[in-house]
């Protein structure tokens, strides 16, 4: 795996300096912004295409806070543990359910408008949680309300400038220091340096190097593979969680249908009409994400279609409409109506766990250098994240940064950075490039792995490496490329892990192990 994107020597390069560098606009890099803003004066947010394209803005379930009556840190803190299959850092599920608390009440005071019912928050339920306790807001619009908010919260805010369409090539590090990033500005075509004392990745997961995802096109996994290639540490790379019910029409793109359709009594149906998950869990269609996934996937199996049926007909289709606009209407556009048709459903890649290994405080091996939010693990959601844990990570760990960034921040170095070499890229075509990858990681590096397909996959990988000694010259190739390397991360972690755990499952190894109960951490020797 090669250092860098492309060729440069910074000496030549526009330059720009800032004392606080956030990289990515959902609710991590907006978050971390507003609150480093309030310590330093020159805050800078870049993103690579506008402040509202991210996973955030499309997030409909909800986010998980234990504010209700009958909810308390300590069962939020239970159920956590439990989905993470023993691996969740037990310090960080600790600041995430109790910071999570005044974290939200922070974004109602910034003017999230949650839903209510009689005056009061109204919670739902979703998978593997013991209480209602999901927030969410005009219905399934929870993602979309978080974003307003934050960005023109960010907006408004003087102490931060947002510069949209600028695509982080690669981080600059000296001596172990991270002094800065590497930048396409996609507007002027020019490529750009960014001097920081501190650079926060905020840069989502990678859903896109699945050919079916829940994730936005935007979501290919930049800040792990510019973590990785400059030298962080990353870890469970191959706790990947795919999402069980998500739209499966053919011909229309992947869209989420809510876990919170089944915390509202959706249930599933396979080929003959039959509610089966009762027979896999008594929690039914509530059974944890990857037992809920697993089970999908088998009666699809057995039956002769690639899909099974959610069904919310027996529910009041007044509530139904109410609870789902989004859903409804987007299905609407299909022909289907949720509160009567049983909608076609599959499972796709949706979260990652695993990412750029770093401490409660979003540090990571490289001074200066932090990550929160999807492209971070801290081992707060273990082998398996529990349903609407992500927002809340995102909002709580961003504040730590700031926390520890104040006292740490490594003093500015006058780093130099060049690269030479690469080959003219002439001939590569990153559409196909990208299906070919894609389709790979669908058919081997899936919700079920054999160790055969693993290595297959790596066989692959290998072929591909002629594509690693050409430049990167388009942001299609830059995003190809950092597909290709965190796929190839994911595929050796899911090959070393010889058992089933959490979110990653090998036919060949179905049992979980105790000598396994430990983390893939992988560095690259620079
Ligand atoms: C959903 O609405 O089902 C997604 C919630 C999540 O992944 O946390």
């Amino acid at each position: 795996m090669g250092r860098y994107l492309v060729n440069f020597d910074t000496r030549e390069l526009e330059a720009a300096e800032c004392a606080f560098l956030v990289l990515g606009s959902g609710i991590a890099g907006l978050y971390t912004a507003h609150t480093a803003s309030s310590f330093w004066n020159d805050v800078v947010v870049l993103t690579k295409r506008g402040i509202d394209d991210t996973a955030t803005e499309r997030a409909q379930g909800g986010i998980a806070a234990a504010l209700g009556p009958s909810d308390s840190p300590a069962l939020h803190y239970e159920d956590t543990v439990v989905a993470g299959a023993g691996l969740c850092d037990l310090e960080a599920v600790r600041i995430l359910v109790n910071e999570g608390l005044s974290r939200v009440e922070e974004l109602i005071r910034l003017g999230a408008r949650f839903d209510r019912a009689d005056g009061r928050l109204d919670f739902t339920r979703e998978g593997a949680h013991t209480r209602r306790r999901i927030l969410h807001a005009a219905g399934d619009a929870t993602g979309a309300e978080i974003q307003r908010v934050l960005s023109s919260t960010v907006r408004a805010n003087p102490r931060i400038s947002v510069l949209e369409n600028h695509f982080v090539v690669d981080l600059l590090i000296e001596n172990g220091v991270c002094w800065g990033v590497l930048t396409y500005d996609n507007t002027s075509k020019k490529l750009k340096v960014f001097r920081s004392r501190v650079v926060v990745l905020a840069t989502g997961g990678a859903g896109q190097v699945y050919r079916d995802t829940t994730n936005p096109k935007v979501v290919t996994g930049d800040g792990i593979a510019v973590a990785y290639r400059a030298g962080a540490e990353v870890m469970d790379m191959e706790f990947v969680q795919f999402h069980p019910t998500v739209l499966a029409l053919k011909g229309a793109p992947r869209f989420l249908i809510s876990e919170a359709a089944r915390g509202e009594g959706g249930i599933l149906l396979n080929a003959e009409g039959e509610r089966f998950m009762l027979r896999y869990h008594p929690l039914g269609e509530l059974a944890p994400r990857d037992i809920v996934v697993r089970s999908i996937l088998k009666e699809i199996a057995e039956s002769d279609r690639d899909f099974v049926h959610l069904s919310l007909a027996h529910l009041d289709p007044v509530r139904v409409r109410e609870r789902f606009p989004t859903i409804s209407q987007r299905l609407k556009g299909y022909g289907l109506d949720l509160t009567c048709d049983p909608i076609p459903v599959a499972p796709a890649a949706h979260y990652f766990m695993g990412g750029v290994k770093t401490g409660v405080f979003g540090e990571t091996n490289i001074k200066g250098l932090y990550a929160c939010g999807e492209v971070a693990c801290l081992g707060v959601h273990g082998a398996n994240r529990l349903a609407s844990n992500s927002l809340l990570d995102g909002l709580v760990f961003g504040g730590q940064i700031v926390k520890h960034a104040r006292f740490h921040a490594p003093q500015s170095v006058p780093g130099r950075a060049v690269s030479e070499g690469l080959e003219d890229p002439g001939g590569l075509d990153a559409d196909a490039l990208v299906g070919e990858l894609q389709a790979l990681m669908q058919e081997y590096v899936g919700a079920v792995r054999f160790g055969t397909g693993l290595e297959a996959a790596l066989r692959r990988f290998e072929e591909w490496e002629r594509v690693r000694r050409k430049e990167a010259a388009s942001p299609e190739l830059m995003e190809y490329r950092n597909m290709l390397d965190v796929a190839e991360l994911i595929t050796e972690a899911a090959l070393m892990r010889r058992e089933s755990r959490g979110g990653h499952y090998r036919a060949d190894f179905p049992e979980s192990r105790e000598r396994w109960k430990r983390h893939i951490i992988l560095k690259r020797q620079v």
